[in-house]
């Protein structure tokens, strides 16, 4: 980070080229096992700033199962190939113990109500403990020196890249910014999926062949709501359980119609009258040892 601070400086101080417009700089945090999407995100990270940092860790904190964090794959040699193909500058891959020197901290960020829905329901603690690591990166990959102030517009110099594909984390990540101040624009990339729709996850290479192709039904409802909504007709979402449910080997955790930015279910207009607006349609399943979410926006 200092060789950053550096090379930010650099950029600042150094001879203007006539399109100057300051140093900016991207964050991309990751937990590794890096695939074609987070690639993504280092991508468009690459793509608006002048300088980039990655950050690869594996956050004991947001994982409730030891056996789950444990098993968590770690590929470090791959990753550092990715995000250097990517045209990313730094790639930042702390211990457990540079984040959290004398163990788990005290004090963490809590996502209150909203880190209880959907994916918090079933993973208590996620949620505050995957906060906590982001405030923490948001901190840690600030440079303290080299970076211009808000400019007119209010865009920050310094901004962090988040997927789509965990909407839920995003919409979170976008809460705490905005309600503790942090000096960063939120930049959301949207979801790459495989040819067949399947959304890249890090777990998928934990499915077997037929698992992977039962997973496909999670797209395959979403996209059915999809049609509904661009065609302005009722979602009918109980025809869009059913199709998950009539899949072998599927166990449907929720599927839900919500708002884009507080993720409220949303009640009107979804079930029986013709679809209007914007929302999110929301689903998570467990395919034989790994549970799946994705998401697409309607409307
Ligand atoms: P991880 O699961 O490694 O994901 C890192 C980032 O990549 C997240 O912002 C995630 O939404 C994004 N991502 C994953 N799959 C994607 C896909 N198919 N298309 C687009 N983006 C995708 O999310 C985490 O790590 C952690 O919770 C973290 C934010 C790093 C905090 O520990």
């Amino acid at each position: 980070l200092k060789d950053l601070s550096a090379k930010l400086l650099a950029a600042a101080t150094g001879p203007a080229p006539a399109n100057f417009r300051g140093g900016t700089l991207g964050l991309v945090p990751t937990m590794g096992a890096l695939h074609p999407g987070h690639a993504e995100l280092a991508k468009a990270a690459v793509a608006q700033n002048d300088v980039v940092v990655a950050s690869v860790f594996v956050n004991p904190l947001q994982f409730g199962d030891p056996v789950d964090l444990e098993r968590y794959p770690r590929t470090t040699e791959a990753d550092l190939a990715v995000l250097e193909a990517a045209g990313v500058d730094i790639m930042f891959a702390p211990s457990d113990e540079e984040m959290y020197p004398g163990g788990e901290p005290a004090v963490r960020i809590t996502a209150g109500k909203l880190g209880e829905l959907y994916e918090g329901a079933s993973r208590p603690g996620h949620f505050d403990g995957a906060l906590t690591v982001v405030a923490k990166l948001l901190h840690a990959g600030r440079p303290d020196t080299g970076l211009e102030p808000a400019d007119a517009a209010g865009r920050q110099p310094y901004r962090a890249y988040f997927g789509q594909k965990d909407a839920q984390q995003l919409a979170l990540v976008r809460r705490m910014v905005a309600d503790l101040n942090f000096p960063v624009d939120i930049v959301a990339v949207p979801t790459v999926r495989d040819g067949d729709g399947l959304a890249l996850s890090s777990r998928n290479r934990f499915l077997s062949a037929g698992e992977r192709d039962a997973a496909l039904v999670l797209s395959r409802a979403l996209r059915l709501l999809r049609r509904r909504a661009d065609a302005h007709e009722p979602l009918d979402i109980p025809s869009a359980e059913e199709l998950v449910h009539m899949t072998p080997g599927v166990e449907l955790d929720y599927l839900e119609v919500v708002d884009p930015a507080t993720l409220a279910v949303r009640a009107e207009n979804c079930q029986d009258t013709p679809f209007t607006g914007q929302a999110l349609a929301l689903i998570a399943a467990r395919v034989g040892p790994v549970r799946l979410i994705d998401n697409v926006t309607l409307g």
